[in-house]
């Protein structure tokens, strides 16, 4: 922060001199969004407001991203805390922080995520409703949260991970736990598609998944679901690829596997985000960070090989605060810097894939 209020002076100082805005940034290396600018492709990454306090992250955050989603803070768990009984239910401060930072910072926000089985509050869970109870409350979240933030979220993961490794639709309290009383297979995301649309006409709706990056059952079913949407006229504008991966992702065939994948769903008109990539590490030797960095870079080049990939986003950036040493044991090491906010040969890659 120091450095880049020091360029600021000195700009102001120097004033019509500097013709190029790349003589007044902190660094004279042209950052991730930079490179990303050309491919037109938005450079994004998952964020938590309280770790905007950290100098070096929101340093980091603000000049290297174009755009951030909450982690955390836009789940169901966090942002509807009590029950609709409750003079104010909801609790908007964390993706409130988030959005006033991405503001001022000329970022734009993605929205993480309105339907999922995971992150639901208490009174939710043991609450003991009815379908119809549960199709009511869901709509009321969804228009609820969208609404505050229109004009604010340009898209959001509207369903996450709806879907089993087999292509079977997961068991969940909004599908048949016990459901909203759409009906069987898709109709009850198709429901909520709908629901998002009327909420508000303006965003981006996507369905979001991992594990589904390669042809497979998964990706073939949201696939079929996708096609059937877009035929009928269901409001899906685009299919969010987690692409949370590790080394053995660096095999030809997956990697030929994932941009096949791609190319079949931008034939359905389909705008594709990578949104959540991350590559996981057992160790952190040097031959390791090398590999992980060689990884970065191909992934990076399959989203800048297919024009509808409009977004590649990390899931987090500073292997400081990251989910993989607790969800993985014993992996991490995971992001593009490391827990000292030093840049790792991963960054370095992905930026020279995008520079091509
Ligand atoms: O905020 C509470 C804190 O109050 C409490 O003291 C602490 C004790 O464990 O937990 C904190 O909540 C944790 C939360 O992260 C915030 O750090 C939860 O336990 C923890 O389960 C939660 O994990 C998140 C996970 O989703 C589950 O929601 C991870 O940070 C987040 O990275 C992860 O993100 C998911 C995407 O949403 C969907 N795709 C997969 C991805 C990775 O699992």
């Amino acid at each position: 922060m120091g450095n880049m209020m020091l360029a600021a002076m000195f700009m102001l100082y120097l004033g019509p001199r500097i013709a190029s805005p790349k003589a007044w940034s902190a660094s004279s290396e042209t950052t991730l969004r930079q490179a990303a600018e050309a491919h037109h492709i938005i450079i994004g990454t998952a964020a938590a407001s309280r770790l905007l306090e950290e100098p070096e992250y929101s340093a980091i955050l603000a000049s290297e991203f174009s755009q951030l989603q909450a982690e955390n803070e836009m789940k169901f768990g966090a942002i509807h805390p009590r029950p609709d009984t409750d003079p104010e239910p909801y609790d908007f401060k964390g993706g409130d922080a988030l959005v006033a930072f991405a503001q001022t910072h000329n970022m734009v926000v993605r929205g993480h995520t309105l339907v999922w089985h995971n992150n639901l509050p208490g009174w939710l869970k043991n609450g003991g409703f009815t379908r119809r109870q549960q199709a009511r409350i869901l709509r009321r979240h969804i228009h609820r949260v969208m609404m505050h933030y229109a004009s604010q979220v340009y898209a959001w993961d509207v369903v996450n991970e709806a879907f089993n490794d087999n292509g079977s639709m997961r068991s969940t309290i909004w599908y048949d736990k016990p459901g909203i009383g759409a009906g069987q297979g898709t109709k009850y995301i198709e429901q909520v598609f709908r629901w998002a649309h009327d909420a508000d006409p303006n965003a981006k709706l996507f369905y979001n998944d991992y594990d589904a990056e390669e042809i497979n059952q998964k990706s073939d079913a949201i696939y079929e679901m996708a096609k059937d949407f877009k035929k009928r006229g269901v409001p899906l504008d685009g299919i969010g690829f987690q692409t949370h991966i590790s080394l053995n992702f660096d095999d030809p065939r997956k990697l030929a596997s994932y941009a096949k994948n791609l190319e079949r769903f931008s034939k359905l008109g389909l705008e594709l985000h990578m949104t959540e990539l991350d590559i996981r590490l057992s160790d952190s030797r040097d031959e390791s960070l090398a590999a992980q960095a060689k990884l970065y870079g191909k992934i990076t080049t399959i989203c800048v090989e297919q024009p509808p990939c409009k977004v590649l986003q990390t899931w987090g950036f500073t292997d400081r605060h990251s989910w993989i040493p607790q969800f993985y044991k014993g992996m991490g090491w995971a992001l593009l810097w490391d827990s000292d906010y030093r840049k790792k040969p991963a960054y370095e890659a992905m930026r020279s894939a995008l520079e091509k």
